[in-house]
């Protein structure tokens, strides 16, 4: 269908800008770290950089070329863009992913957000002046339980929540030009300036300096040292896989989105480098400089791995306003309201993003404007973030991290890396990357997109599917078929929870394990009634596109009996 004015981008450094700007974002400072220790510091690095190589790169390089080739014939979401690289069918279903993802992502995401602004406020207030370490932390745990507000605001995390969402929807009813890509040239060059500060002090940390415990190096060791023992095991690939997904945002919808707003000729190749590699700046040097040696200097190893087994996301709020207290009311207050700035830019470039795919579809199939496209998505982003506010300490948050932020971003992955290398065909893929370029894109990733990348995104999901007890391949060979809690199958089946309500007799406990159970079901229920809807979108849109395109048909026959 298409509208009349497309719109594009303003410049080819709004575009890297914004680009970088999406993929940059809260998963560099707080996810990247978390993720880190959670799946063993150093056996996770290999993994990670490893997906970056053979996963990411050419994911980036596929999706900016999938993106600029729908753009071209006027899809600008991944349901219409699948649909004119493939024959059948299905495959503008599997786009419903890139559509799903971005909401279900930013339902959680912006609440995510929004604590940042919470926090910049409550740093100027001097709200953590003066705490300890265990008061700041309690302020989160109260904040994410709705507890009473330090300042008087009712319902405090919901109203940021909604502050957030209404500042979003704002700038995404502006534009690209004027909203999305505004924000990206401020707030990307601002936060890597104060990244640059924060790492350098976060690399400078001596113990007994201010109250720290260890020196930098102590964090820095533990996240860095490679450890092989877990280097095989699939749940901590799926981890890795899911990071470099989730952070470079592949397997979103995303990129296809921005890069469908290119001009037809325009490079590709180096664009998509310019972009990923300023992303792994920011994340491995100045993410794995920040939060990690910060903590583990001022709380030591255990006290970390405690930490971010509850919940990881929130480790960077309840650590590091207890370090920066240690640097006097002013420059505490001020590096605080900074480093949440900081964290704040880097959000609202990603959450942006996550807006784009959405109205784009709206825009194309539906003949909606921009404005009210932007305000459905804040509305929907609310319906479904709700949940993640108002129910945060049942694990809503963490399951909707789980399904959309990990699992989801290989599956699509996996299905749009073979319908580019595999029904598209290589050779035509390889010439929409490669026209334009202004960088010669090595032979050899023609070989990672058609076997490499497919064959590793297949082992993992399928390894993370089935994943044995205790990781134990083995045991399968010699019959047992007992699965592990980590694997997918057990978290449908909730085994983990099902086996603490049998493993206890405290009768409140069980209750609570209970609810628990009811709020993740709920939650899944949620984002697979979301999917079916915009399922059900996609189908209409099909067939106001076959009855458009059957009028054509009969008025030009019209035409020609006319004639
Ligand atoms: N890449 C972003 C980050 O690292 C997250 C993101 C998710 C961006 C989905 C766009 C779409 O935080």
């Amino acid at each position: 269908m298409g509208i009349k004015e497309t719109e594009s981008w303003g410049s080819r450094m709004g575009l890297i800008l914004a680009m970088a700007g999406n993929a940059v974002g809260l998963g560099n400072f707080l996810r990247f770290p978390v993720q880190a220790v959670q799946n063993g510091g150093g056996a996770f690095i290999i993994p990670y950089l490893v997906c970056f190589l053979v996963m990411g790169i050419p994911l980036l390089w596929v999706e900016w070329a999938m993106g600029r080739f729908g753009g071209r014939q006027g899809h600008h979401s991944t349901p219409f863009i699948l649909d004119s690289m493939g024959k059948r069918a299905l495959w503008k279903y599997v786009g419903v992913f890139g559509i799903w993802t971005n909401i279900a992502i930013a339902a959680y995401y912006c609440y995510l957000e929004s604590w940042t602004l919470s926090y910049m406020m409550h740093s100027v207030l001097g709200t953590f002046h003066g705490k300890t370490q265990e008061a700041i932390g309690n302020f989160f745990t109260q904040y994410v339980s709705l507890g009473p507000s330090a300042v008087g605001i009712p319902y405090e995390p919901v109203f940021f929540f909604v502050v957030c969402l209404l500042l979003n929807t704002w700038i995404l009813s502006k534009g690209l030009m004027a909203g999305v890509e505004k924000v990206a040239k401020v707030g990307m060059p601002l936060l890597i300036l104060f990244g640059i500060f924060l790492a350098y002090k976060g690399l400078t940390i001596t113990a007994g300096e201010a109250g720290a415990l260890h020196d930098s190096s102590v964090g820095l060791n533990f996240l860095w040292t490679p450890r092989y023992e877990r280097i095989l095991s699939p749940t901590v690939w799926l981890a890795a896989a899911g990071q470099i997904f989730f952070t470079l945002a592949v397997g979103m919808g995303t990129i296809h989105c921005y890069a469908s707003y290119m001009k037809s000729k325009e490079d590709i190749a180096l664009n998509a480098m310019s972009a990923g590699w300023m992303n792994e700046f920011v994340e491995v040097v100045l993410g794995g400089a920040i939060l990690i040696p910060v903590a583990v200097g001022y709380l030591g190893i255990d006290k970390v791995n405690e930490l971010v087994q509850l919940g990881g996301l929130g480790l960077g709020f309840k650590t590091l306003p207890y370090l920066f207290s240690q640097w006097g009311p002013i420059l505490g207050a001020f590096s605080s309201f900074l480093w949440f700035g900081l964290l704040f830019f880097a959000g609202i470039t990603s959450s942006l993003a996550m807006g784009t795919p959405w109205m784009g579809f709206l825009q194309d199939e539906f003949s909606w404007r921009r404005k009210p496209a932007a305000w459905s998505f804040g509305v929907l982003v609310f319906i479904l973030g709700m949940p993640t506010v108002l129910f945060f300490n049942y694990g809503v948050f963490d399951e909707y991290d789980y399904w959309t932020g990990t699992v989801a971003l290989v599956v699509f992955a996996l299905l749009e890396c073979l319908l580019f290398a595999w029904v598209f065909g290589m050779g035509k893929g390889w010439s929409e990357i490669t026209d334009g370029a202004d960088i010669k894109v090595p032979r050899v990733y023609r070989f990672i997109i058609r076997y490499v990348t497919p064959a590793l995104l297949l082992w993992v999901f399928v390894g993370s599917l089935f994943t044995p007890k205790g990781g134990d391949w083995g045991a399968y060979l010699k019959g047992n078929w007992e699965t592990d809690n980590s694997s997918i199958l057990n978290k449908i089946l909730n085994s983990s929870i099902h086996e603490k309500i049998a493993a206890t007799a405290d009768l409140s406990k069980i209750a609570q394990l209970r609810d628990q159970l009811f709020y993740v079901n709920a939650s899944r229920f949620l984002l697979l009634s979301l999917f079916v809807f915009i399922c059900g979108l996609v189908f209409v849109a099909h067939q106001r596109r076959c009855t458009l395109a059957k009028r054509k048909r009969m008025e030009a026959t019209l035409e020609l009996t006319k004639v």
